[in-house]
């Protein structure tokens, strides 16, 4: 079974999972603008009947994964619902990745890099951020628990293409699950460095990637690290220059969630050389989100 390169002439049919979710909406709504066939998968990821026959209806060239259980209001809800998080989240995604396999399609599967968390040989502040290959180090919550297992497994696929996705931003700052809309509300918000995705920029990139069959792990972060203080400042240059917020610590966030929460530099430069004009995360705040967003003159 090869992955050859389409070519960028080459045309191409993206059946999508996750058209209610945010990703997945997002995703729909870049191929109408760039004019790519696509259409949504209607089954659900646990049966595999339900994906065989949104394949045989839909013929696609490759599909993407934008399904999964994220849980609501946030993770948290995975931990009084294991049974239904590995049933979507690990029978389906596997299932899904076997039927593909089976028709030699690729899957690109929106994954997450909330698998790590700094450590000695990745200490926060360091620059030295977990490549595609190291090993996942954090499990402390039951949703990175089985989505680092799921990964683990997924490598053996090789029609997978795997996106390590990292607390993601959009310039819709009105959408609740956009990471900055989130700090924004809450009461007291830690201060950490992190790898983040703009999707604004990323999700196109995904298509392509798409287009070059390109298959393996991959840290889909922009480059480089951004803390809540440092996001929550350019809110304020940019948006209101009367937001004020309150900071607390790891240890009194940790009374207010249920599980804990991952933080870590992930290192992008294999996106990054696959992709050269690829923005550090700061510049792509700039760019994607606050510049189009911009409210005040000052900035
Ligand atoms: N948002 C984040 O902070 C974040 C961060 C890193 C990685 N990710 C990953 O990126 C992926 C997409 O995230 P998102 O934020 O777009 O999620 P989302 O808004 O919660 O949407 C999830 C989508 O998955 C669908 N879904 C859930 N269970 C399903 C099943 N068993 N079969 C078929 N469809 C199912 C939902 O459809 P129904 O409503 O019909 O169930 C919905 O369309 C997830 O795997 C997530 O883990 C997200």
């Amino acid at each position: 079974m090869g992955y050859q390169s389409n070519g960028s002439a080459a045309a191409v049919k993206f059946l999508i999972y996750g058209r209610t979710g945010w990703i997945g909406g997002e995703l729909g709504r870049l191929c109408e603008a760039q004019g790519i066939e696509y259409a949504y998968g209607a089954g659900r990821l646990e049966s595999r009947s339900s994906l065989e026959s949104d394949v045989e209806a839909a013929r696609p060239t490759h599909v993407f994964n934008a399904a999964g259980v994220t849980g609501r209001p946030n993770v948290d809800w995975c931990e009084s619902h294991k049974v239904e998080t590995i049933r979507t989240n690990v029978i389906g995604t596997l299932t899904l990745a076997d039927v593909c396999r089976e028709r030699g399609l690729i899957l690109i599967n929106y994954a997450t890099g909330c698998i790590f968390e700094y450590d000695e040989e990745h200490p926060l502040g360091s620059g030295v951020g977990f490549k595609e290959e190291d090993q996942p180090n954090f499990v402390g919550s039951f949703y990175s628990k089985t989505k680092a297992m799921v990964e683990d497994l997924l490598k053996n696929f090789e029609n997978v293409c795997t996106l390590r996705v990292r607390m993601p931003i959009s310039s819709d700052l009105a959408n609740p699950r956009n990471f900055i809309t989130k700090i924004t509300r809450y009461e007291k918000v830690v201060d950490i460095p992190n790898s983040m995705t703009i999707l604004d920029e990323l999700l196109p990139i995904s298509l392509e990637m798409a287009k070059r069959n390109l298959t393996g792990i991959w840290n889909f972060t922009n480059p480089g690290v951004v803390s809540h203080n440092e996001i929550l400042q350019m809110y304020k240059d940019y948006i209101d220059p009367y937001f004020t917020w309150k900071n607390f610590t790891l240890e009194e966030q940790a009374k207010v969630i249920v599980a804990p929460r991952s933080n870590n530099e992930l290192d992008a430069t294999k996106l990054k050389r696959e992709f050269p004009e690829l923005l550090s995360i700061k510049e792509s705040l700039i760019k994607y989100v606050f510049k189009p967003n911009q409210k005040t003159s000052v900035a």
